[in-house]
């Protein structure tokens, strides 16, 4: 498998969230993903940034191009050294939240990928992986 333009981008503050959403955008219409599709990757990012950004104190994301064979996806690493999650199946279901919201954003972006993957440790931080396959 190959990687093409990976960029790594900050998630310190609303405008970089916004900036996120903005770039995962302009790269899922470079990779020709139906308007579906780009909205779908484009609302996980947007509820990822704003985990990373609510919950971990800030971080990163780096954004990759997959090439596959002829299958095209695009691969987002969202990082941060915050607290961590202490129960990570507890976090994914519907409804659980410990900051007042809808509790609805690690389980709607799983939802509306082909690949998730998180990985957290209490003290260190979280680590959120994502593909959409075109
Ligand atoms: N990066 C993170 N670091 C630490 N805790 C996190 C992180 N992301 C999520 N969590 C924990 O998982 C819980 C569930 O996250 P989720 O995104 O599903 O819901 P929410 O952010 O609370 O509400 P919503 O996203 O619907 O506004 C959070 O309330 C928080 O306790
Ligand atoms: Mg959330």
């Amino acid at each position: 498998m190959n990687t093409l333009n990976q960029s790594v981008l900050p998630i310190r503050t609303e405008t970089d969230v916004v900036i996120v959403r903005q770039k995962v955008r302009a790269v899922s219409v470079e990779l020709k993903f139906s308007l579906v599709d780009q909205t779908k990757i484009v609302t996980a990012a947007s509820e990822l940034a704003r985990n990373v950004l609510n919950y971990g104190g800030g971080g990163t994301v780096a954004i990759e191009v997959l090439i596959r064979e002829s299958k095209n996806g695009l691969r987002l690493t969202f990082e941060d050294q915050g607290p961590g999650i202490p129960d990570i199946e507890l976090a994914l279901q519907d409804g659980y939240t410990t900051g007042g919201g809808l509790g609805m954003g690690l389980g709607g972006a799983r939802r509306l990928v082909n690949e998730f993957e998180i990985t957290s440790r209490v003290g260190e931080g979280t680590r959120v992986v994502i593909t959409r396959w075109k």
